[in-house]
C-alpha cells in the first residue's frame, strides 16, 4: 500500500499538512487534500515550480476522488476534481479566456495502465481495434496560438486551463511559430493550435554557460526557463533564450462550415500534424507513430524510454491519442482531461551515489527530520548533495547506512529522494545511522508518540522550535509579514535582537508616547548596526509589520502554530469567535460542535490554550497592538443578498475587475463557479462574451445578466 505519510520527496509543507492534519473523518481529509492540491496547482501552473512529481500528485488526486465517491454530498465546491479552478493573477497581466478549456492529461505508468486505457476506449466506442497516434510528451510550457485570416493574432499560456496570460508579443519572437501560415489555402480562417514551448538541451546548456560568464544567475531547467521567458513583459531577451514550439493539437476551428471544407484533412490527428508541418509549423515528425494495437503502443513507448537521454529535447513521457478526430469527439472529456488521450510517464531519472553523513533538523512542531548528506551527484540537470530521509522508519525500511551507496531519483523538476540502497556493493565501512535520543539543538530528551513515526523535541523553549515558530508566524500562510523572511528572522534571533514572536511587534513601535518606545528604539538601533541595514530598509520592515496588526483572526490562529490547525481549520474557527480568547474557554464538546472539527483537533486547541505561556504570548501580542478581537478592520462581513445563488463572470468586464467581482459575490453570501453547468444561477456577461455565453443560453435555468444588473442585485448601482 502506498503510504501517504511516508512519501519520499514530499515537500515540507505537504508532508507537514498530511502528517499534522491527516487525521479524523473523511470531510477533514477531503478539506486537507483540497488545500494540498490547490497549493500544488499554484506551484505548478502559476509559479512553474512544482514540488511534487506527477505520480505523487495523482496519488493525492485519486485519494481525494475516492473519498468524494464515498461522500458525494460532501464534495467541496472548490475541489480540483470538480474543475481546474486556480485563478490567474491579473496584476499587470492581460488575461485570456480559453474558448475551449486547455485540459490536462491523465497519467499512466506501466503497460497494465495502458491495457486498461485501451479497454476503456474500446468499451466506450464498442470497437475492437483502435488506431492510436503516439508522440513524445514535451516537458516545456504549453501555449495556445490563435490564427485569423492567416495571421497570428493571439498567443496565450495555459494558465489554469480556463484563463491564461496573453503572451502574443513574445510568441511573435519565436522562429518556429509561423506568423502568416497559409490557412486560407485550406479554407480555414480561424484556427487555434496548441503546443509546447521548449528549449533544445544543447541550446539550454550554452545559455547557462553564457549566463555564468556574464555573472548572471543560471537557470535551473529548460521547462521553467521556457515558462518564465514566455511571461516576460519585454521581448528583447526572448531571442537569446532559444525558445522553440512543437505543435501537438488543433484546439478548435471556429466556423463549422469551414470545418467541413477541410474534408479529409480533418479526420485524423496524424494528418492534422502533417498538414501543419506543411504549413511551416514544427510538429513531431520522426517522433510520432501510428499504432494499430495497444501492444504496438507499449513497444513504441518502451523504445522511446530507452532513447530518451539521447534525444535533444527534455521529454517526460509519451502521449497516446485516439487518432480519429470523430472518435475523439465521441469519447469526449471529463472536466480534467480528455478521455481519448493518456500520458505514459517515463520512470524517474536515477543516479547512484554515496551517503556520507546524516544531519538531524528540528522543525517548528519539534519533529526531528534526518537529512542525508550525499557525495554530490548530477541528476537531471542539477547537482544533488542532500536529501530528506523523513523519519526513523524510512531509514530502516530503505536499509540506509552511512558510507552505503544509494540510488537517488528525481522526476521532472521535483525534490530528489532516495529510492533504494545499493546493498550489493558494501565494502565493510558502512555505519548504522543512530537516531539521537536527545534534541540535537537543546539536548532535551526526544519522545516518539505511539501513533506517530516521528521523534519530537517537546521543549517549547528549544531554539530550533522558537526559530521555526517565528518564521512560521511571519510566513505567507500565517501573518504574511512583508519583508520578514526566513533569513532575517534567523539573523535577528542569532543577534538576540528578538527572542520570541511578540518581539516582532515590539520592534515596530514608533509612537514616542508608547511605554514600549524605549525598548523598541534599542532594538531598532541594534538592527541598524547590522551589515546591510539602513534607515530605509528598517522603515520598510516596520511598515511591513505595522500593516499586519489587523490581519483576520484566522491568520493569527495559523501563526500560533497549534498542532492540527492549518489554514482550513483556522478559517472555520475564525467564523465562530469574536475574540481569540473565546477559544480558551470552550470545552471539547463546544469545539467539536463546529463543523469538521474532530476530537483530536479540539484536544489540541484546548491543550494549547491551557498553557499559561501561550496565553502570555497572546497578551503580549495584544499589548503591542495586534488585534486579537474581531472588529471592522479584520472582519469580512458576509451579507445574504446572494445567499444560495451561484455566479460566473465572462467576457470583458468594465465596471469591476474579476477579483472585485469575486469579492462582491462572496461578501454578499453568493458562490462563484468556474464553469457553466446546471448548478449556475447567473452568468454575468461583459462585452465579447464567447463560448460560456453560448453554453449558458442553452440551459434554461441560467439567467444571463449584465454588469449593471449584477450591481443592482447587491444594491451598488
Ligand atoms: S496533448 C490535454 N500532446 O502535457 C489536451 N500534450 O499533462 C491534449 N504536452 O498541458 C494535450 N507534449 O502541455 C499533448 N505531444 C503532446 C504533448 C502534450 C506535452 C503537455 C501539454 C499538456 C500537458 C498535460
Amino acid at each position: 500500500m502506498f503510504d501517504i505519510f511516508n512519501q519520499p520527496s514530499l515537500d515540507q509543507k505537504t508532508s507537514e499538512l498530511l502528517r499534522e492534519e491527516f487525521v479524523g473523518d473523511d470531510i477533514t481529509k477531503m478539506a486537507i487534500l483540497v488545500e494540498v492540491l490547490h497549493y500544488h496547482d499554484h506551484l505548478y501552473y502559476k509559479n512553474a515550480a512544482p514540488k511534487i512529481n506527477d505520480q505523487q500528485y495523482d496519488f493525492l488526486f485519486k485519494t481525494l476522488k475516492a473519498l468524494e465517491a464515498k461522500n458525494p454530498l460532501l464534495i467541496l465546491p472548490d475541489s480540483p476534481t470538480q474543475n481546474i479552478t486556480l485563478s490567474v493573477d491579473d496584476n499587470d497581466v492581460k488575461v485570456v479566456q480559453h474558448s475551449v478549456p486547455m485540459l490536462s492529461l491523465e497519467n499512466s505508468y506501466n503497460a497494465d495502465d495502458l491495457y486498461e486505457f485501451d479497454k476503456r476506449i474500446r468499451n466506450l466506442l464498442k470497437m475492437d481495434n483502435i488506431l492510436y497516434c503516439v508522440e513524445p510528451k514535451f516537458d516545456g510550457s504549453s501555449i495556445a496560438l490563435l490564427y485569423q485570416n492567416d495571421s497570428l493574432v493571439r498567443a496565450a499560456t495555459r494558465g489554469n486551463g480556463t484563463e491564461g496570460e496573453d503572451i502574443t508579443h513574445n510568441a511573435k519572437m519565436i522562429r518556429s511559430i509561423p506568423q502568416n501560415p497559409a490557412f486560407s489555402s485550406l479554407g480555414i480562417d480561424t484556427i487555434e493550435l496548441r503546443g509546447e514551448v521548449v528549449i533544445e538541451n544543447e541550446v539550454f546548456r550554452k545559455l547557462n554557460e553564457t549566463r555564468k560568464e556574464k555573472n548572471l544567475k543560471t537557470f535551473q531547467n529548460s521547462r521553467n526557463t521556457a515558462s518564465g521567458s514566455l511571461r516576460m513583459k519585454e521581448s528583447n531577451e526572448i531571442e537569446e533564450r532559444g525558445l522553440e514550439a512543437f505543435i501537438y493539437q488543433v484546439g478548435y476551428v471556429v466556423d463549422a462550415a469551414k470545418k467541413e471544407m477541410l474534408g479529409n484533412n480533418f479526420v485524423s490527428h496524424f494528418e492534422n500534424m502533417q498538414m501543419l508541418h506543411r504549413l511551416g509549423f514544427q510538429t513531431p515528425q520522426k517522433e510520432k507513430k501510428l499504432c494499430n494495437s495497444i501492444e504496438e503502443v507499449i513497444q513504441f513507448c518502451n523504445e522511446w524510454e530507452g532513447k530518451r537521454d539521447a534525444y535533444n529535447y527534455e521529454i517526460d513521457g509519451m502521449v497516446i491519442k485516439v487518432d480519429d478526430i470523430n472518435l475523439q469527439q465521441k469519447v469526449g472529456a471529463t472536466g480534467h482531461h480528455p478521455r481519448w488521450a493518456i500520458a505514459y510517464k517515463f520512470k524517474a531519472k536515477k543516479a547512484r551515489t554515496k551517503l556520507i553523513d546524516v544531519e538531524f533538523q528540528v522543525g517548528r512542531t519539534g519533529a526531528v527530520t534526518p537529512v542525508a548528506k550525499l557525495e554530490p551527484v548530477a541528476l537531471a540537470g542539477v547537482t544533488i548533495s542532500s536529501v530528506s530521509l523523513h523519519n526513523e522508519d524510512f531509514i530502516k525500511e530503505k536499509m540506509l547506512k552511512i558510507n552505503r551507496y544509494v540510488f537517488v531519483e528525481r522526476s521532472g523538476d521535483v525534490i530528489p529522494y532516495i529510492a533504494a540502497a545499493d546493498t550489493d556493493n558494501d565494502d565493510g565501512t558502512e555505519i548504522d545511522i543512530v537516531f539521537p535520543s536527545n534534541c540535537p539543538t537543546c539536548g532535551e530528551a526526544l519522545i516518539r508518540p505511539e501513533e506517530e513515526s516521528v521523534w519530537r523535541c517537546i521543549n517549547l523553549e528549544c531554539p530550533s522550535l522558537v526559530e521555526e515558530g517565528v518564521i512560521h508566524f511571519a510566513s505567507k500562510d500565517a501573518m504574511d509579514i512583508d519583508g520578514l523572511g526566513r533569513d532575517i528572522v534567523i539573523r535577528f534571533l542569532n543577534e538576540k535582537i528578538i527572542k520570541q514572536i511578540p518581539d516582532i511587534y515590539l520592534l515596530a513601535i514608533n509612537d514616542t508616547t508608547s511605554p514600549y518606545f524605549e525598548e523598541a528604539k534599542t532594538m531598532q538601533t541594534a538592527i541598524l548596526a547590522l551589515d546591510g541595514w539602513k534607515e530605509k530598509s528598517l522603515n520598510n520592515l516596520i511598515k511591513g509589520i505595522e500593516d499586519t496588526k489587523n490581519r483576520p483572526l484566522w491568520r493569527l490562529i495559523v501563526g500560533l502554530g497549534i498542532r492540527h490547525v492549518g489554514v482550513i481549520m483556522a478559517k472555520k474557527l475564525d467564523k465562530q469567535i469574536q475574540s481569540i480568547y473565546d477559544l480558551k474557554d470552550w470545552s471539547i464538546e463546544q469545539l467539536t460542535e463546529i463543523e469538521d472539527i474532530g476530537p483530536r483537533v479540539a484536544q489540541s486547541i484546548q491543550a494549547f490554550f491551557s498553557k499559561e505561556s501561550n496565553l502570555h504570548l497572546i497578551h503580549q501580542l495584544e499589548k503591542y497592538g495586534v488585534s486579537v478581537h474581531h472588529h471592522e478592520g479584520n472582519t469580512a462581513k458576509v451579507g445574504n443578498l446572494l445567499a444560495g445563488k451561484t455566479f460566473l463572470f465572462t467576457g470583458t468586464l468594465t465596471k469591476f475587475t474579476r477579483d472585485k467581482a469575486k469579492e462582491l459575490v462572496e461578501k454578499n453570501g453568493g458562490t462563484l463557479l468556474s464553469g457553466v453547468s446546471a448548478k449556475l444561477s447567473y452568468l454575468v456577461a461583459g462585452a465579447e462574451a464567447g463560448s460560456k455565453l453560448k453554453k449558458a443560453s442553452e440551459i434554461s435555468s441560467i439567467q444571463v445578466i449584465d454588469e449593471d444588473a449584477f450591481l443592482e442585485m447587491i444594491g451598488e448601482n
